[in-house]
């Protein structure tokens, strides 16, 4: 395969589905993963997921992922907003970045509408549902294949 892929989810991503469907829709993480990895095999890539909802869990496979991994797409839920710790991480292993978030978070609380993830990634995609993973994994294999 040409390249890889690390999704990673932070705190409360596992609820998808059963959290405020009305915010962030019906499915799963697993099935959102599923057509990931559908849609990155379909493009030759591979593709992995974590989810966590410990800081310091999610530090530490941002620092496994140097040297094997190609592209970091992170939804860092709530951590997004102000884990110092998780924006060190991704600027110390120096993987591209693609960040995303199923609402708009500008369009809500002012507390959202800062990211401490944005000024370190490549690009972001937000607003979109579960579709703002699936335009990234689209985005993150562009950026491989070049
Ligand atoms: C979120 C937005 C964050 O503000 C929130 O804390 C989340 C999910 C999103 O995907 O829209 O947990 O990252």
């Amino acid at each position: 395969m040409a390249g890889h892929i690390l999704v990673i989810n932070g705190p409360n991503l596992n609820l998808l589905g059963v959290r405020e469907p009305g915010i962030y829709g019906e499915k799963n993480l697993e099935s959102i993963n599923q057509e990931l990895k559908e849609l990155s095999e379909q493009k030759d890539i591979q593709i992995e997921f974590f989810q966590s909802n410990h800081e310091g869990d999610i530090v530490d496979r941002i620092q496994a992922a140097l040297g094997n991994i190609n592209v970091i797409i992170i939804n860092a839920g709530a951590f997004s907003h102000y884990s110092i710790a998780i924006h060190d991480a991704l600027k110390a292993v120096n993987i591209p970045v693609i960040e995303v978030h199923l609402s708009n978070i500008y369009a809500r609380e002012p507390f959202r509408h800062h990211s401490v993830i944005s000024p370190l990634a490549s690009g972001g995609i937000f607003g979109f549902g579960p579709l703002s993973y699936k335009l990234a994994v689209i985005a993150a294999c562009e950026l491989i294949t070049g």
